[in-house]
């Protein structure tokens, strides 16, 4: 199985999915670690984002203990079904504690000893190509320590990064929104919305609207309605005035004329009339009919004024009380008529048979009387024409205020319609969003949860929806980007199983025969130097290069044999400073005959670790072999330590062409090489026994400029406080 330039081989595909089952071993993880059980973890990088698997202490030691070829088969084959998240019976009793980091490379943030999460990296992160957090060209790989109180961590966790996955745990949503504080605001606020309690944003409910309008809408109309009433009122008041005050003085005045035509027509009669008796009879008449008749019509019209005077307008009032004094004129009038025509009886009565115009002093009277008449007469058409304009104003005045009515009613209607309209136009805006949503869930409906945003403008209940739709979308959305990368890897999973066995079962079959060729080759140069036969140099030459081909791929089933059994860490207080030093000087020949020049800066200040020294220095040494091996022409190679928030830190820094951003999220992926001759396991490795030491490793590189790799490891309480740590059983180095 050789690796070539930029390769993934197996183990690196399946590695990528152990974010899923990670997560969903947590439940059984902290089950593990209430029940007392010693549980070990592997971690392997992942550009998805999550930690790797886990496996058991009992596995582990078999894995180890066996040590045979089969054995070694079985726990590849046993590591690649691990990934598989069809198969969770294989997570039980996983390491308490350990939970993925949503979205980082490599392991997830580290739960810090004290039962805390230490899950602030250091830079933001932000989402790489592949889901991962990998800040500014970083990639982080970091490992949590045994979590003693994982419950307790997990709420701790000041960003959430240790509080699982978002969807891929129980109740991911919630988890995700407990531990990120401006979420939970938001939320809050999104219920007081719904409940509909003092928030600045709720300015007036969908129901609030509604009602205004139809209140604006019914105030409108019930405005016309009552101008229209009182108008009216007012026209009915001045047409009955018409109809029951002047209209019956008309006719009084009218029955007065005619009345007052007879009487006249009487007087002449009276005049004329020679017979003695029938004049007496006349004279009777005039003096009881006529002056009855008109006393009765005169008192009827004062009456009449009498009940029009009540309820009228002043203006009315002052009309009435003009044909009041008119009456009393024409009174006045009929009373001396009344008076010269009973002095004119009178003298007739006396002088019997003597014609009228005989009498002395009767044509005096005769004149007085025709004055008289011919004055009341006046008075009553007086009267007549005072009653008639009257009756002409009221009847164009109750015209006119009807025309008035009628175009302000109109207005007015026009008016309350406009107010209906603009209601009807603003309930339906205010309901538009509704159309929106409708559409936007017939969109999600049909499955594309990506595109169905809408605007959340607003302040009603309308608006929260939409905010609470759109939310829910995204949810939708991650939720199914997760269920198809995880559909993905378990397709890859499941190729990658069989690869692994086939991998481990060429690795058994090809490790034997290939000592015994070194051997015989080795054995066979020897012999040919010894007895060198024709031409037994360039033979023997021959067999040096058979040995040394033999030897390099002894050494690649080697390294693919120690990345498939990283031995557990047998752990020792360190100074991590000595590690670097006694590793510096064994590598600087081979970094000088490179061409590299080889700085060192060590912190004497530096805390002590927990490590197993010699699987610290592999990691350091797989780190500076590739950095020599990334400056061919050679270059600056610069080894650091520093003590970082009570950890030590190991900095190896080259001069090299740097990673691209997209190489940079695989490189701890196993099998990932760039290199013609390379293995890919190199920084796998490293990686696993950071990981193994409840530390990090991280990359951060600049393209054409070099790269950094940086070792944290946690740091040990120093001396006093040793009895009172766990750390206290820790051997000195
Ligand atoms: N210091 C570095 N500078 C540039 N690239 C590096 C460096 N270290 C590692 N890499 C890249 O990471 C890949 C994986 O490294 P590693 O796991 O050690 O495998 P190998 O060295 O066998 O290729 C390398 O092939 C290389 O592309
Ligand atoms: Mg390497």
């Amino acid at each position: 199985m050789r690796p070539h330039d930029c390769t993934e081989l197996t183990a690196s595909r399946f590695a990528r999915h152990r974010a899923g089952i990670q997560r969903g071993g947590n439940a059984r993880s902290r089950r593990a670690a209430r029940q007392g059980v010693s549980i070990r973890f592997r971690h392997v990088a992942q550009p998805g984002g999550r930690t790797g698997r886990v496996e058991d202490e009992r596995s582990r030691r078999q894995r180890l203990g066996a040590g045979g070829d089969e054995e070694r088969a079985r726990t590849i084959e046993r590591r690649v079904r691990a990934e598989e998240p069809a198969a969770p019976s294989r997570l039980r009793g996983k390491r308490a504690g350990r939970r993925p980091a949503e979205g980082a490379v490599g392991s997830g943030p580290a739960h810090h000893p004290a039962g805390i999460d230490r899950c602030a990296h250091q830079h933001p992160p932000r989402r790489s190509p592949h889901g991962g957090k990998v800040g500014a060209g970083q990639v982080h790989f970091e490992r949590r320590q045994l979590a003693r109180k994982p419950v307790q961590s997990r709420h701790l966790c000041p960003s959430g990064h240790g509080g699982g996955t978002a969807g891929g745990q129980g109740n991911p949503g919630e988890e995700e929104r407990a531990s990120h504080h401006p979420q939970v605001v938001h939320d809050l606020r999104r219920r007081a919305l719904l409940l509909g309690i003092g928030c600045r944003e709720m300015r007036l409910s969908i129901a609030t609207k509604v009602f205004l309008g139809f209140a604006a809408v019914l105030v409108m109309s019930g405005a016309v309605s009552l101008f229209g009433i009182v108008q009216m009122h007012r026209i009915g008041q001045g047409l009955s005035l018409v109809s029951s005050g002047y209209f019956p003085l008309t006719r009084i005045a009218g029955s007065l004329e005619a009345f007052q035509k007879e009487r006249e027509r009487s007087t002449d009669r009276l005049l004329a009339e020679a017979d003695p008796a029938q004049r007496a009879s006349l004279i009777a008449l005039d003096r009881t009919y006529f002056a009855r008749i008109a006393d009765e019509r005169l008192a009827r019209a004062r009456e009449q004024i009498q009940t029009a005077r009540e309820g009228a307008s002043a203006r009315d009032r002052a009309a009435l009380e003009r044909i009041d004094a008119r009456l009393q004129l024409l009174s006045a009038r009929i009373a001396e008529e009344d008076q010269a025509a009973s002095m004119l009886a009178q003298l007739l009565a006396r002088e019997g048979r003597v014609a009228a115009e005989d009498l002395p002093g009767a044509q005096e009277l005769i004149a007085r009387l025709k004055t008289s008449e011919r004055r009341v007469d006046h008075e009553i058409r007086t009267l007549l024409n005072v009653i008639q304009e009257q009756m002409n104003g009221g009847l164009s005045e109750a015209e006119r205020q009807e025309r008035t009515a009628r175009w302000a009613i109109i207005g007015l209607s026009l008016l309350a319609l406009g107010v209906g309209l603009l209601v009807t136009w603003l309930s339906n805006r205010a309901l538009a969003p509704i159309a929106r949503l409708t559409e936007a869930a017939q969109r999600l409906g049909r499955g594309a949860p990506d595109a169905v945003a809408v605007p959340e403008g607003g302040g009603d209940e309308l608006a929260v929806l939409a905010r609470e739709f759109n939310a829910m979308a995204q949810r939708l959305a991650a939720r199914e980007r997760e269920l198809r990368a995880q559909g993905e890897a378990l397709v890859r999973s499941e190729r990658l199983a069989a690869i692994g066995r086939i991998a481990a079962q060429i690795t058994h079959e090809i490790r034997n025969p290939l000592s015994s060729i070194s051997l015989n080759a080795e054995e066979l140069g020897e012999r040919l130097r010894e007895k060198p036969p024709e031409g037994g140099d360039a033979a023997a030459a021959l067999c040096d290069a058979i040995v040394r081909e033999v030897d390099r791929l002894a050494a690649v089933t080697e390294e693919y044999l120690r990345y498939a059994r990283v031995p557990k860490p047998q752990v020792v207080r360190a100074d991590l400073n000595e590690t670097v030093r006694d590793l510096l000087d064994f590598v600087r020949p081979e970094l000088v005959a490179a061409g590299v020049r080889l700085d060192q800066h060590l912190d004497a200040h530096l805390p002590e670790v927990a490590a197993d020294v010699a699987q610290i220095r592999q990691l350091l040494l797989n780190l500076v072999r590739n950095a020599r091996e990334a400056m061919p022409g050679g270059g600056a190679l610069v080894v650091g330590t520093r003590a970082a928030d009570g950890a030590a830190l190991v900095e190896v820094r080259d001069t090299g062409p740097g990673i691209e951003p997209a190489r940079l999220a695989r490189i701890f992926d196993p099998f990932f090489t760039t290199k013609e001759r390379g293995t890919g396991l190199g920084l796998a490795l490293a990686q696993e026994i950071a990981q193994e030491h409840a530390g990090e490793l991280t990359c951060a590189s600049i393209p054409g400029q070099g790269t950094t790799f940086t070792l944290r490891l946690p740091g040990v309480p120093d001396e006093r406080a040793r009895s009172r740590t766990p750390v206290a059983a820790i051997a000195h180095s």
